[in-house]
């Protein structure tokens, strides 16, 4: 029998794509979805919509009545709608959630969480999902954190590396040769809806990221080998672009967040261990066919050699 699953975040960037990859897999999928949220894609796919709002905790345990699987994506840092925050959703929100999914005895739950929280008590919205595992491990509910690293393929808005590439010069934060785990969003999104219909993926923490970390001079030589052109790389100097964010940080908080993130990513130790995703969900992509997908996604020319 098909299972039923509840999507928390499926209005956003790597939900629809949990989504897509439920349905093609023959799930019966729901998402809890904002009132103030669009959502006629969803609906047009097939998805049934329940209405609900992390922050409101009344709205949490009906939504979970006959539901076999929850995941949720959702996040609030990044102050997609007025007055969505970390403390307002990633915490607040989320621990409601959790005490919901206790009440309801919900058997399994996925939560999107980031590679290496518990090295990252500097960064706040890493941190935070490190927080969220540890109140799910107290409250004693069945989960399953997939621990993705930096998505490669961002939101078209926030990709650092598509325009640079496509003009042949890749300009990126601080440093051409530091290297840490991408993965592509998609293969987060299979994976998220692997874990959520496969019941003898074991509950815990999953590392997710490619074969081996990336630096900025690896992505502009495998795009350069996707595209046979030249891509010229250079680094931007942190120490001044970092302290612009700290300055901004002051007025926005997400931009202090951002500064500390790369900051931590700067020193090499945001490396995934790829062991468990290959033994729970087969063969790790490898950088350089990532790289390519993503070439081709942003919607570079392949090379006739
Ligand atoms: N980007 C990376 O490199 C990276 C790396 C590792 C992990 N991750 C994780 O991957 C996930 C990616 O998220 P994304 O890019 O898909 O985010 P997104 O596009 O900003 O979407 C956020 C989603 O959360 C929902 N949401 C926010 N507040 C809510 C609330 N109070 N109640 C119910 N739903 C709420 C939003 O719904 P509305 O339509 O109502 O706004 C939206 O569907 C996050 O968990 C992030 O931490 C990202």
């Amino acid at each position: 029998m098909s299972k039923s699953v509840l999507i928390i975040g499926g209005t956003g960037y790597l939900g629809g794509k949990v989504i897509n990859h439920l349905l093609s897999r023959g799930a019966k999928v729901f998402a809890l979805v904002r009132e103030s949220s669009d959502t006629k894609g969803l609906e047009s796919k097939g998805v049934q919509i329940i209405r609900g709002d992390l922050s409101k905790p009344e709205t949490l345990v009906p939504a979970l009545k006959n539901i076999d699987t929850v995941i949720s994506t959702a996040i609030g840092y990044s102050n997609r709608k007025k007055g969505d925050n970390l403390k307002s959703v990633d915490d607040l929100g989320n621990r409601n959630l959790i005490d919901a999914l206790k009440e309801a005895k919900t058997k399994r739950f996925v939560f999107t969480s980031v590679l290496n929280v518990h090295q990252a008590e500097s960064v706040p919205h890493f941190w935070q999902k490190k927080l969220i595992e540890d109140y799910m491990d107290q409250k004693g509910v069945p989960y399953i954190a997939l621990r993705p690293g930096a998505f490669l393929d961002q939101t078209p808005k926030n990709d650092f590396y598509a325009g640079g590439l496509k003009k042949g010069s890749l300009k990126v934060m601080g440093s051409t040769s530091v290297k840490w785990t991408y993965i592509l969003s998609d293969d987060v999104a299979k994976y998220l809806a692997t874990a959520a219909l496969d019941d003898s993926i074991p509950l815990g923490r999953i590392d997710i990221g490619m074969n081996e970390p990336m630096n900025a001079e690896m992505l502009a030589k495998y795009a350069s080998e996707y595209t046979g052109m030249p891509i010229k790389v250079s680094a931007l100097p942190w120490a001044l672009i970092g302290s612009v964010f700290s300055f901004a940080g002051l007025f926005k908080p997400e931009m202090a967040d951002l500064k500390k993130m790369f900051d931590y990513m700067f020193t090499g130790r945001y490396v995934a261990d790829t062991s468990l995703q290959q033994k729970y969900f087969g063969e790790v992509p490898t950088v350089k066919e990532s790289v390519f997908r993503y070439c081709q996604q942003i919607g570079l020319t392949r090379s006739a050699s």
